[in-house]
């Protein structure tokens, strides 16, 4: 329902720790925790919700906090979403969402953002909300069904940033040669951006613009971001490209290299398959 959006501070029935987007995010942010992937305040999650999924459980048109944005998102108007807070532990969100987590509305003009549930210890949403925000606007121009996006310090994709050459073209390569199905659920490749320091607008341009083409982006030395359409689908991205950096960091610590899959094969892979996969990759 569209209407006039009001301060209410006397937020909130927990109606709403029913409801399925939360339930899959409490599941999801544990998980990841125990995957050692998101250790302390490590990693963080947006995820855009419907305006119909919302409203069956809280009143969408009220408040308890505006939260002003230092870079604009007009395209993201009015859009909903739900985003781990600061400073938060994933492993404690199974257990006190409402402070682990909150649930924001872009304002009309995009210049803020209005804090609907949650962070009711009076925290705000992660240090990486520009990166976040930017992503969900270029893949929502590729994708209309796009809803997630997930950051986490995936242990193995962080190692190999040490001792893989970054080069996007040779690093999507290995992690397809390390385990079979690999090219099948990522042909589309994993981007990488330089060095830089996290929670800034800066990162967050450069991630997006990685975006436009890419759904997976690694952070040399502090992890990697993915996006998809459900929870599930950028999990299991990440969980893909982690599986592959795993299986290099162990093959590599066993010493030389006496066979692997050869670019045929992964040419015969995609065939079978049927994916496209990036250009410029295979010989
Ligand atoms: P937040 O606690 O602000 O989400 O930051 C964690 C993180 O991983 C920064 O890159
Ligand atoms: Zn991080």
């Amino acid at each position: 329902m569209k209407g006039m959006i009001t301060l209410d501070n006397k937020c909130c029935n927990n109606k709403i720790l029913e409801a399925p987007f939360l339930k899959e995010m409490m599941k999801v942010t544990y998980n990841m925790w125990r995957m050692g992937w998101d250790e302390r305040n490590g990693g963080n999650i947006s995820y855009l919700l419907y305006d119909d999924e919302v409203s069956k459980y809280i009143d969408t048109n009220k408040f308890t906090r505006e939260i002003k944005l230092s870079f604009p998102v007009k395209e993201l108007a009015n859009k909903i979403f739900l985003v781990t807070g600061t400073g938060k532990y994933f492993k404690n969100v199974i257990d006190s969402p409402e402070t682990n987590l909150g649930i924001v509305k872009v304002s009309e003009n995009g210049n803020s953002i209005y804090v609907l549930w949650g962070y009711e210890d009076g925290s705000s949403p992660t240090s990486e909300l520009p990166a976040h925000f930017m992503s969900h606007i270029e893949r929502l121009k590729i994708d209309k069904n796009h809803r997630v996006v997930i950051h986490t310090h995936a242990t193995n994709v962080i190692t190999m940033t040490f001792v893989h050459e970054l080069d996007e073209a040779t690093f999507t390569k290995t992690l397809w040669k390390m385990c079979t199905e690999c090219l099948v659920v990522f042909p589309d490749g994993v981007g990488i951006l330089p060095w830089m320091v996290p929670g800034s607008d800066e990162i967050g341009r450069k991630t997006a613009e990685k975006m436009k083409e890419y759904r997976l982006v690694i952070w040399p030395y502090h992890g990697i971001f993915g996006t998809g359409s459900t929870v599930d689908e950028a999990f299991g991205l990440i969980e893909t490209v982690e599986k592959a950096a795993e299986v290099y960091v162990k093959v590599h610590s066993c010493g030389q290299i006496k066979q692997e899959l050869t670019d045929e094969q992964l040419k015969e892979l995609a065939r079978e398959f049927k994916v496209i996969v990036r250009d410029g990759i295979l010989k």
